[in-house]
């Protein structure tokens, strides 16, 4: 097999790992990997991976070294070309000129909505790797990404717990997390967080405002809200402006923990489970499949149809909301 990988959308540690694994695992077996650069961009653009020798060819030594590399060394993208109906038709053309038999995406719903839309124009299999450090698609426990994304966030909240210690004040990180509560509920947990608003759960500034009053009054001096990019009310700062008008006062800070949560070294877990979804993806076209998600659900490899993994919320785990709840006293 002739098999293109790319990684796609917003990039996530542990995207190398998975391409490393990928690479390793298809020249193994005797197949060849064409490394598309960009995402869709790239495809569109012909933008192929040069190997030491200058071809378009991906070898075992192109990805010496990226087990541990953040970012994405294909580099990512979001393309609108390729939303259009001639961008997918160009796309299609483009596989089959290079002979390309099957596709490796590494990304999240987008690239996924993406892979199923060329399908309808390219008879090429396609099985992608879950990379996003959202954790939200339905298909996999976690995404390659997110627990790297969670230890970062967690050393920048412990960090500001100890500036909002020594002035007795409350603080609202928002973290990222477009569609989805998981990145900002794990911080919150691990930090040992007073609250969390995300998009799953309703936010009522006067509940919020009532906690508050009830941990100032048992003593607490220093207070850590962690807030989703995605709660249905708004940001951080739409938070704090909210409590102001409800009456708290304005005495908190926000900070914003934006783009950093993307870079950094992957962690091991995202390590582990990238090799191990990068292997799974190319064993799962080797077998036949096409238009599946490879993922990892309760220990064990599986594969989603592509369409269930977007357009639906992947639940977050009740008894960790509670958790918070319980231990936020
Ligand atoms: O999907 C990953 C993500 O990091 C989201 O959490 C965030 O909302 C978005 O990407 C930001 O995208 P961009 O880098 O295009 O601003």
């Amino acid at each position: 097999m002739r098999i293109g990988v790319f990684c796609s959308g917003g990039d996530a540690p542990g995207m190398n790992p998975c391409v490393r694994a990928v690479v390793r695992r298809a020249i193994s077996a005797g197949h060849e990997v064409v490394g598309i650069q960009y995402g869709y961009k790239g495809l569109l653009s012909e933008d192929f991976f040069l190997n030491a020798a200058g071809e378009p060819r991906m070898t075992l030594r192109s990805v010496s070294g990226w087990s541990k590399a953040g970012g994405a060394k294909l580099r990512s993208s979001r393309c609108a070309e390729f939303q259009t109906e001639a961008g997918l038709v160009k796309a299609a053309g483009i596989l089959d000129k290079h002979g390309i038999d099957a596709l490796i995406p590494i990304g999240g719903d987008g690239t996924f909505r993406g892979a199923v839309d060329l399908m309808k124009h390219w008879g090429g299999r396609v099985v992608g790797c879950p990379g996003t450090i959202d954790n939200d698609l339905v298909g996999t426990d976690f995404t390659i990404g997110f627990s790297t994304a969670v230890q970062t966030a967690v050393e920048a909240v412990d960090k500001i717990r100890d500036t909002a210690e020594s002035h007795e004040r409350m603080f609202l990180v928002e973290v990222m997390g477009r569609h989805s509560g998981y990145i900002a509920l794990y911080t919150a947990l691990a930090c040992g967080a007073e609250g969390v608003c995300i998009p799953e759960t309703d936010t009522v500034v006067a509940e919020i405002a009532d906690q508050l009053r009830v941990l100032e009054e048992r003593g607490k001096t220093s207070v850590m809200i962690i807030v989703a990019e995605g709660d249905e009310r708004g940001g951080a700062f739409d938070l704090q402006r909210s409590l102001v008008q409800y009456g708290y006062p304005a005495k908190t800070r926000v900070v914003i923990l934006g783009h950093l949560q993307r870079g950094g070294c992957p962690s091991p877990e995202d390590r582990i489970l990238a090799s191990r979804l990068g292997d799974f993806a190319v064993s799962s076209l080797e077998n036949g499949e096409t238009a599946m998600m490879a993922g990892v659900r309760g220990g064990k490899n599986t594969l989603t149809p592509m369409e269930a993994t977007f357009g639906k919320r992947k639940p977050l785990p009740d008894d960790l909301m509670e958790l918070l709840k319980t231990l936020a006293m």
